[in-house]
């Protein structure tokens, strides 16, 4: 995969801005990625994104991002709660992988409160709504050492 940071978005996500607008808001996918994506072309970092509903293609898109990309911000949906297919692809990425959340799991359905991936990740930012992104990024490009990233 040709970039520097994949940003993996889960079923359901697509629907943002329209989705639950009081747990999730009105930001769209597209604009919460478009706003990463222009503060990571501002370190000179190329980003890609994958929307799919679909567990078997984020579990390709884990795969073919081990032949490039540097770090995986990850919003899995409700795929985080169940899926040890998509944390057994996570588990082989060499780079830092960050679980992102809009909302706050763990303060909502008891099936949500767990998550498959929280072995496999180096953090989890959940609960701050659009800034869960925003922070997210910030944790990556820290990670890999960005001065300018906090
Ligand atoms: C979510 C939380 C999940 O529990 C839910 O299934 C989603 C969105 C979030 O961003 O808050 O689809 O990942």
């Amino acid at each position: 995969m040709n970039c520097d940071l994949l940003v993996l978005s889960g079923p359901n996500l697509d629907q943002l801005g329209t989705r639950s607008p009081e747990i999730y808001g009105t930001t769209t996918l597209v604009e919460h990625v478009e706003r990463l994506r222009r503060r990571a072309e501002s370190w000179g970092w190329t980003l890609e994104h994958r929307q799919s509903n679909y567990e078997g293609d984020l579990i390709v898109a884990a795969h073919e991002a081990r032949a490039g990309a540097r770090a995986i911000i990850v919003n899995a949906g409700a795929l985080s709660h169940v899926s040890w297919a998509l944390t057994d692809a996570l588990a082989m990425f060499p780079g830092p992988v960050v679980e992102v959340h809009l909302s706050n799991p763990a303060a909502r359905e008891p099936f949500r409160h767990v998550s498959t991936l929280a072995p496999v990740v180096a953090g989890t930012i959940a609960g701050f709504s659009a800034l869960s992104y925003d922070l997210a990024l910030s944790a990556v490009a820290t990670l890999l050492g960005v001065p300018e990233a906090l």
